[in-house]
């Protein structure tokens, strides 16, 4: 089918005095650049252009793929999606492919050190410490001696819903963001002190047993990292005037990581947490400097009034950010500056200092990945800033990556890059360095740690294209390729729009891609192309967020899908897609999609139960088990029916009375004992 006949269908599907056709007319560069990536397309599928060009993820694919040949006696690429896709669901339940199972594990308040201390509303913050945390987010599966059996599962607990937490909130007709009632305008400590230690990060043990069920072992590597644990404050802004605090004077540490969304692994084998959107647990009541303002800390209270806790603590009311003391050293004013880092944790050191890497700058950090790192060469990570209209970054390090000797202090020299996508196709990686470009007194930025504080604002200087929500990212290792999700963006408009993120009021999302030039990750140019538009399939389609797969087909019932967050590559090459998403029709809940890069194809392959996202994914080496997350379950509960625990969801457990729905971690692997996905 042409485009032009595409076009005329979606028009005629959604008959007079729709805005399907009207829209395409404001936006011309939707269809152009769909056109543009048909015609790679076209290229591609050619056997000569797919040898000669290795482009877009067509790399190395040939090369692992199984004996048999095309037409032309070139090997034809493996089918990587073995299983029959699921369709849209809307069950509170997870649905895998046939020939598939599941386990869930490790929900919200799971014991797993100390005392072990019971999951139950009326746990105590010092309970919680010792329990898993809520909102499971980015993960990562360390395995202990290469075993795919037995291994350290490390995950980030991105926020928590209070009303679920204290028995204060109970009968309480709570909104899911409200904290528990205050108490004569404040809140009861330990309730600041459970929500506290129910983020962070879990480092926990699981081990394989019969029947291929997992089970959580006792271990002195079992950690709780929460929004109270000591940390390094590492890079070019360590003992800079902007992270002095009175906890500590001298600028090097901080207490606690927030807001842990996204994660990433590095290739010394330590565990990345990204602080995403820290901003909103902060206020600050006074003069708001532009380490501030630009972020989003507002003056009204933190998200959940964290600085009002009654019993006064230092580490509560330093959520307060306004001026109180003499100087810096005397309060909490440089605080919010300690946040929107990534955090680098070594899961097998349960005694080490989460370490904030600076060098990699300062946003709303979504995740980070790393590209595969090669022998001699810098080592070359991505990272987006979850926000309408942010940025796309890129850090090299300064030193070449030495696997014998390589460690966390790579990340504190390097060069931080912002992207700017052309809208050509070309793109450009603009360095964010002290003293070049007008990066300097001229303009405002004073220092290399003033740059990294504000990467924004440098961002903004130096042009980068203002992205759709950049969320998840991943390297194809076939071939180097790197793909991010930009998941959403309603507030994109027709005075907006470039070719990167060329839909006005994007609903549905999309994946974007780009090839490092000169097949060096370290380059400074790159070409990009959309692999896939999310949306709904042509036959219900609206207007410009009519969905699209990686071959430019239309989606459909096996395959619709909206806002795409969490991606990841695996070894295979195999694609797959978390959505999160908050609409229900026709989409159903939330689910979990793999594209195969090569051929095309897209199939959905697990949905979660009601008002959740499908978040986190690794796999043990092997391949053959798969963990993914499960955020917020029944997080849409109205009000009123909160009050008479009538929730939306009552996954996992399904007993409303004694326990509420709850963030965990699922289990899946084929009952064949193959590889999952193939
Ligand atoms: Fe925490 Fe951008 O998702
Ligand atoms: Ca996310
Ligand atoms: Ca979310
Ligand atoms: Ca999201």
């Amino acid at each position: 089918m042409s485009i032009e006949q595409r076009d005329q269908l979606v028009y005629i599907d959604h008959g007079e005095g729709d805005e399907p056709l009207s829209t395409r007319k404001m936006n011309p560069l939707f269809s152009s650049i769909l056109e543009a990536r048909l015609a790679r397309r076209q290229v591609l599928k050619g056997s000569a252009g797919a040898a000669a060009l290795g482009f877009f993820g067509l790399g190395l694919a040939g090369c692992k793929s199984s004996s048999s040949s095309d037409d032309n006696g070139s090997p034809a690429p493996a089918d990587l999606l073995g299983f029959s896709a699921v369709g849209v669901s809307s069950a509170d339940q997870i649905v895998v492919p046939e020939g598939y199972s599941y386990q869930v594990i490790i929900p919200w308040g799971t014991p797993i050190l100390g005392s072990f201390p019971s999951f139950s509303v009326n746990s105590t913050g010092a309970d919680q410490a010792e329990q898993i945390g809520s909102h499971h987010d980015g993960m990562h599966f360390y395995p202990i001696n290469g075993s795919s059996e037995d291994g350290l599962l490390v995950l980030n607990h991105e926020y928590v819903e209070p009303r679920l937490m204290h028995a204060s909130a109970q009968g309480v007709a709570l909104s899911s963001g409200a904290t528990a009632p205050l108490v004569g305008g404040q809140r009861p400590a330990d309730e600041v002190l459970k929500e506290m230690n129910a983020h962070g990060v879990s480092v926990v043990r699981i081990v394989k047993g019969v029947n291929n069920e997992w089970s959580v072992q006792p271990d002195s590597m079992n950690r709780r990292i929460t929004a109270l644990t000591p940390m390094e404050i590492q890079g070019p802004v360590r003992g800079s005037d902007f992270v002095k605090t009175l906890y500590s004077p001298n600028g090097t540490m901080t207490r606690g990581t927030l807001n842990n969304c996204g994660n990433g692994y590095t290739p010394w084998g330590t565990y990345m947490a990204a602080e995403e959107n820290w901003a909103g647990y902060f206020t600050n009541k006074g003069d708001n400097p532009r380490e501030h303002s630009r972020y989003g800390v507002s003056s009204g209270s933190g998200r959940w009034a964290w600085e009002l806790a009654d019993n006064g603590a230092d580490e509560f009311i330093r959520f307060d950010a306004s001026i109180k003391g003499a100087d810096a050293t005397q309060d909490y004013r440089n605080e919010p500056v300690c946040f929107g880092w990534m955090v680098e944790i070594d899961p097998f050191d349960p005694t080490s200092n989460p370490k904030k890497r600076t060098a990699m700058g300062r946003f709303g950090h979504e995740g980070v990945v790393f590209a595969p790192a090669e022998e001699g060469k810098p080592v070359v990570c991505y990272s987006g800033d979850d926000s309408r209209f942010e940025y796309i970054y890129k850090f090299v390090t300064a030193a070449n990556y030495n696997a014998a000797t390589a460690n966390g202090s790579m990340l504190d020299e390097g060069t931080l890059y912002v992207a700017k996508f052309n809208d050509d196709g070309t793109g450009e990686w603009l360095p964010l360095v002290y003293g070049q470009n007008g990066l300097d007194e001229t303009n405002g930025f004073t220092s290399q740690a003033d740059v990294l504080v504000n990467t924004r604002l440098a961002a903004d200087f130096m042009g980068a294209t203002p992205m759709d929500r950049p969320e998840w990212g991943s390297v194809d290792p076939a071939n180097g390729d790197v793909y991010f999700t930009l998941t959403n963006n309603t507030n994109r408009n027709a005075g907006n729009v470039n070719e990167a993120n060329p839909r006005v009021a994007n609903r549905h999302g999309h994946i974007i891609r780009w090839k490092e030039d000169g097949g060096e990750q370290a380059a400074t140019t790159f070409s990009w192309d959309i692999f896939l538009f999310g949306g709904d399939s042509g036959d219900s389609g609206v207007d410009t967020n009519i969905g699209y797969d990686p071959n430019g087909d239309m989606l459909t019932a096996d395959n619709i899908l909206s806002s795409p967050d969490g991606l990841w590559i695996d070894p295979d090459s195999r694609v797959w897609i978390q959505m999160d998403s908050g609409y229900r029709d026709p989409f159903g809940n939330c689910a979990m999609l793999v594209a195969d890069p090569t051929t095309g194809d897209l199939k959905r392959f697990l949905v979660g139960p009601i008002d959740q996202e499908i978040t986190g994914i690794t796999m043990t080496p092997d391949q053959k088990t798969l963990f993914i997350n499960v955020q917020h379950p029944g997080e849409g509960t109205s009000p009123a029916d909160f009050a008479t625990r009538d929730y939306t969801s009552n996954w996992p457990d399904f007993t409303p009375t004694t326990r509420p729905p709850r963030s965990a971690t699922v289990v899946v692997w084929k009952n064949d004992g193959g590889v999952v996905g193939s």
